[in-house]
């Protein structure tokens, strides 16, 4: 069932009993797709011998960001509007290295037969006029409690450690001019959004000629090692002779 229809099953209880129930389900999703997360990195650090995933932030949304995202909104401020309206509750945040590394983890995540994808919003194909940059996923999940299993709301967002450098200090500075930064100042983060795009290429593109190097290194290396090792067993053979 979906989370509205849980609640529906809940009709009857406090408001009270049934805001935590309901947000027993948010903190919960976090925790399993996290698991997911953590899985998907320790595997890919044994087979690729690499970590794509710099590091995760997890939360879930205090009642004030509730309530101020639902009157932004313009819902009435009540949980049914809120499981229905307010997609980002349960919140994942996962850093990368490079920008392959997002899509890479985005299809890896969209694929898995519990997941189903809501929405996505690739704001690194097309970032917003901010100069923001990020990959979202809306997913569902499912929840299993003692009687019924909810599939429940998560937003997912993706990007490099550049990409989140630069929206770190963007929202620092948003909410210093709460929202109405001087014109230069926007015209400069937007620069800087640039300069993060251009740094993230930069960097994915060393990191190849890297992997291309050590591979060739490694090649040759191996050829090498066989070189020895056949003239070893050749000089074995003949002081048996
Ligand atoms: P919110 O109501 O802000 O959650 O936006 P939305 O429901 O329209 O979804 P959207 O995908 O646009 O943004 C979701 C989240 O992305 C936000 O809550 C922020 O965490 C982040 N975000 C979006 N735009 C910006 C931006 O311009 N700057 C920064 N720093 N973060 C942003
Ligand atoms: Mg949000």
């Amino acid at each position: 069932m979906d989370q509205v229809e849980y609640l529906h099953k809940l009709a009857g209880e406090k408001e009270i009993d049934t805001w935590t129930r309901i947000m027993l389900l948010y903190r919960s999703a976090v925790e399993e797709i996290n698991t997911k997360i953590d899985i998907l990195n320790d595997e890919f650090q044994q087979t690729h011998r690499y970590n794509p995933i710099e590091y995760v932030k997890k939360r879930v949304k205090s009642p004030e960001s509730i309530a101020k995202k639902l009157k932004r909104l313009g819902y009435d401020d009540d949980i049914e509007a809120m499981v229905t309206h307010c997609n980002d509750i349960a919140g994942i945040r996962i850093v990368c290295s490079f920008t392959s590394d997002i899509y890479r983890l985005a299809d890896m995540i969209g694929r898995q037969s519990d997941i189903t994808v809501l929405s996505i919003k690739d704001y690194i194909k097309h970032p917003k006029v901010s100069g923001y940059k990020s990959y979202h996923m809306i997913v569902t999940i499912p929840i299993f409690l003692s009687d019924s299993v909810v599939d429940t709301k998560v937003e997912i967002q993706i990007r490099t450690i550049a990409m989140d450098f630069w929206a770190s200090l963007e929202h620092k500075i948003y909410y210093k001019f709460e929202g109405s930064a001087p014109a230069y100042i926007s015209h400069d983060l937007r620069e800087c959004s640039q300069i993060v795009s251009m740094l993230d290429a930069k960097m994915l593109s060393l990191n190849e000629a890297i992997m291309r190097e050590k591979k060739r290194q490694d090649d040759e290396l191996t050829v090498e090692q066989n070189a020895h090792e056949r003239l070893d067993s050749l000089m074995k053979k003949e002081s048996d002779l």
